[in-house]
């Protein structure tokens, strides 16, 4: 369970160092940082010098907080993402997106790199996350509940909120970048799947796989933020294709597609309220 009182100490640490008020909050996935590098008056925090925050140290992934305008909206990025394979509890993992509530966020943007399941898809394709399917039989939420972050029972019927769909839907649309639409499942790693997970995956529904964003989405939702969830499909999920995955790979295609999904979040940002 998350305590108030260290969302708040965190909270107030961070108003200590910045006037900014962000409405907005991002979580830039493997490769997908760079995003907070458009962000302009950038006040940056390493997660280190963040009471309460975990210390992320997955390869690829920059650690800090970024603070400032984008669009002439302001927001909070998190440039890397703590991850539960990398050990830490769901509650670390977490953490963060409690603090961007309190610091006022409402709407959080929840990015990620991912496997294609879908084989109508292909390596460098961006998909609107419609759903998700929690693969880990863990949830963030389990233990006593504080009624003060939230409700015991949320509803997860609209988890990626319809109205940042549609903004992301009519943004892509008139920058002419492809959007594929699809469901997520979110699966533990670190190791990837293998081709019969892959199989048994579509057969549940999913059109991509991968190994983040479905905790920080449920704990938006458990403290009524709005999300609004874009992967980038970096590879086709194992056993698809006859080569086998690897992280350079994730890597270097979200790098690839970097100027078109910074142009669709940069416009997604500037058309929310
Ligand atoms: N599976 C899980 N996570 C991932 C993948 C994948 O194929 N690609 C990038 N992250």
């Amino acid at each position: 369970m998350q305590r108030l009182q260290e969302i708040l100490e965190t909270r107030d640490f961070i108003m200590s160092k910045t006037d900014n008020q962000p409405k907005i909050g991002m979580i830039l996935g493997s490769g997908l940082g760079s995003l907070a590098n458009e962000i302009e008056n950038p006040f940056k925090i390493p997660y280190s010098e963040i009471p309460h925050f975990a210390k992320s140290e997955a390869i690829g992934h920059a650690n800090e907080l970024v603070i400032g305008q984008l669009k002439g909206k302001t927001v909070v990025a998190m440039k890397g993402r703590f991850h539960y394979y990398e050990g830490y509890t769901l509650d670390e993992v977490t953490f963060p997106v409690r603090v961007m509530k309190a610091l006022g966020v409402e709407q959080l943007i929840i990015t990620n790199a991912c496997g294609a399941v879908n084989t109508d898809f292909n390596p460098g394709d961006l998909m609107l996350i419609t759903d998700h399917i929690n693969l880990v039989g863990t949830n963030p939420l389990i233990g006593p509940n504080n009624d003060e972050l939230g409700t015991r029972f949320p509803d997860l019927s609209q988890t990626y909120h319809p109205d940042l769909r549609n903004i992301a839907s009519k943004v892509a649309k008139e920058k002419n970048i492809s959007l594929q639409q699809g469901v997520y499942a979110w699966w533990s790693g670190p190791a990837y799947e293998t081709p019969a997970e892959i199989r048994m995956i579509r057969t549940l529904g999913a059109d991509a796989v991968g190994m983040s964003t479905v905790p920080e989405a449920i704990v938006a939702v458990h403290g009524k933020m709005k999300v609004l969830g874009i992967s980038c499909l970096t590879n086709m999920a194992c056993g698809i294709l006859d080569q086998p995955l690897s992280h350079d790979e994730v890597i270097e295609v979200a790098s690839k597609v970097r100027t078109q999904f910074v142009g669709l979040v940069k416009g997604i940002v500037e058309e929310m309220e």
